[in-house]
């Protein structure tokens, strides 16, 4: 891979960690953006002991500021590869939500990822073989009761990725979106603590799949596909 720099969401913990160190063991520069510092901090010291190089941005991807700041920050680096992992989700059913939770499911998980890209994409436009590569869910293949607002975000960003794929074509630059089944990390163990495990997918797994993908050769590009254990039912 000829790649140099990747910008990771989410890059503190579970899935975005595992892609970050997954990349940097490749050689490739991480940039690791999340809302918490220390966290962003402590996977860069793990990257750091692997003898690889990492930078961190502490922000909000849903403060539309911090992101225009974080672009200014990068000014005219090229950037190869944008990762939008960061997410969050909520199970209830649609009746025992509101607005305002509504509102935080699409701005963390379709809006951010919409306008970081696009705030990149000066970045990734000076890449010789740029990916964008967008984390979305098994709930967009098949269907669940209790995430409608999670549901409606990644099959928001589905749509978004599928048409920013024929927009850049023409450029080659790739655009996929990889979603996985319910998947061992924090954001899991949270929602189902007492879920067993040897029915999820594991971070690493995801993180190897990213790296494939951002790995293939400029003018090459792949579906999006789903990525789950089969002992989920
Ligand atoms: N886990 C699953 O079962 C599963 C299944 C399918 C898809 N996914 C998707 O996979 C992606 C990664 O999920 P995960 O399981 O790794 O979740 P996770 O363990 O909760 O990690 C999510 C990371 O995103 C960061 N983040 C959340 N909101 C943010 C914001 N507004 N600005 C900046 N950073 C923010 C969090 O930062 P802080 O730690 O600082 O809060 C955290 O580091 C998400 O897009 C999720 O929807 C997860």
């Amino acid at each position: 891979m000829n790649a140099k720099t990747a910008v990771i969401t989410g890059a503190g913990q579970g899935t975005g960690r595992a892609i970050a160190l997954r990349f940097a063991r490749a050689g490739i520069h991480c940039l690791l953006v999340g809302r918490t510092e220390s966290k962003l901090k402590g996977v860069m010291e793990e990257i750091a002991a692997l003898g690889g190089a990492a930078s961190v941005y502490a922000l909000d991807v849903t403060d539309d500021a911090a992101v225009a700041d974080f672009g200014g920050a990068l000014g005219e680096q090229t950037i190869d590869m944008l990762v939008n992992c960061a997410g969050d989700w909520l199970i209830a059913l649609m009746e025992n939500t509101n607005n305002e939770q509504l509102d935080h499911i699409l701005r963390v998980n379709l809006r951010a990822p919409y306008i970081l890209t696009r705030t990149l994409l000066p970045n990734l436009r000076r890449s010789d073989n740029a990916s964008i590569i967008n984390i979305g869910s098994l709930v967009t293949a098949i269907s669940a009761p209790t995430v409608s607002a999670y549901t409606a975000a990644k099959v928001g960003l589905k749509g978004m990725t599928a048409s920013l794929a024929a927009e850049l074509k023409p450029e080659r630059i790739r655009v996929v979106m990889i979603s996985p089944g319910p998947a061992d990390t924090p954001m899991r163990a949270a929602a189902s603590p007492d879920i067993d495990k040897s029915v999820l997918v594991k971070p690493e797994t995801i993180a190897d799949m990213v790296f494939t993908v951002a790995s293939l050769p400029r003018g090459i590009t792949t579906s999006d596909f789903v990525l789950y254990s089969m002992a989920w039912e």
